[in-house]
């Protein structure tokens, strides 16, 4: 049998909130199981107590490779093997890079590149070398997906996303090299450049930032769903065909240099 969520067996950092754990309500819902992998216990033990049975919670900073082989670990001998992993750990904050106001530290561009980048790598690097002692499944003889959370910043990033645009640049430029190496033990690996979603990290920018975005949006005009997040991770996990490639879910938004400036 190909890969199918049912049986699935995933690795969500950044799972305990918005779209990970989109991604891990769906997941559980068809029958699969889940390791939630994130900095914030409270809402850990929150949400594997509302996912019940088939998840678990386990405390993992990205940027510790200690932690992160070790929750790999913990995992593996939970589910037996690691068939999913989704990489959607993230912060993004935003300052010009010179002017009168505060601008961007070093400290805090290299922050955006340790979580959102090398985080995402040393996460890769280590399923992947997990994933590659998995029983193969069905004709293609499938070992695992990973699929990694990029932004749309990674292409138009705006006047203050710097650090943030470099850090989702580098997941989606991985994305190839990483497909390309992990072809030959059967694991494919895809990114996705979302646009804007309610959650709570989107909940955290400045109203008027907020209805900017939703204004700029095509269609349809409002915030993603997590839901639907989550179901491109589905879609994605299933569909064998895919593989290499960063898709953008964005209701055709392309951000404008500013905020509510279009020139
Ligand atoms: N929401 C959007 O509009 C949007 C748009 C484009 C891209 N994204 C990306 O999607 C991903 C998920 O974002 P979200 O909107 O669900 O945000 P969120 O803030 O709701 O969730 C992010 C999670 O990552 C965890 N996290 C942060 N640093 C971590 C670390 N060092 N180690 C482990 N976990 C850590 C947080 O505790 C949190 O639970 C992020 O990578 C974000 O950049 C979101």
């Amino acid at each position: 049998m190909a890969l199918s969520l049912e049986t699935a067996t995933a690795v969500i950092t950044g799972g305990v909130s918005g779209l990970g754990y989109a991604v891990a309500k769906l997941i559980v819902k068809k029958g699969g199981q889940v390791a939630l992998l994130d900095l914030d216990r409270e809402r850990g033990a929150q949400a594997a107590q509302a996912l019940g049975d088939r998840a678990l919670f386990t405390y993992c900073d990205v940027t510790s490779e200690e932690r992160i082989d070790q929750a790999v670990a913990e995992t593996i001998e939970q589910f037996g093997e690691i068939s999913l992993t989704v990489n959607c750990a993230g912060i993004v904050s935003g300052h010009r890079v010179v002017g009168r106001e505060e601008v961007i530290s070093v400290d805090d561009f290299k922050r955006h590149i340790d979580i959102n980048l090398t985080g995402t790598f040393l996460v890769c690097r280590s399923v992947a070398n997990a994933m590659q002692f998995n029983q193969p499944r069905g004709e293609d003889k499938a070992r695992g997906v990973i699929v990694n959370t990029a932004s749309i910043a990674a292409f138009d990033g705006q006047i203050g996303q710097v650090s943030y645009a470099a850090s989702k640049g580098g997941v989606a430029s991985m994305t190839l090299p990483l497909a390309r190496e992990f072809a030959v033990f059967g694991v494919r690996v895809v990114a996705i450049a979302p646009g804007v979603f309610a959650t709570p990290m989107f909940g955290r920018y400045p109203e008027s930032a907020r209805q900017g975005l939703v204004a700029d949006t095509p269609y349809p005009q409002r915030a993603g769903d997590p839901d639907e997040f989550a179901a491109l991770v589905a879609h994605i996990y299933e569909n064998p065909m895919l593989n290499g490639e960063v898709i953008r879910l964005d209701g055709a938004l392309r951000m404008p240099p500013k905020i509510g400036n279009h020139e």
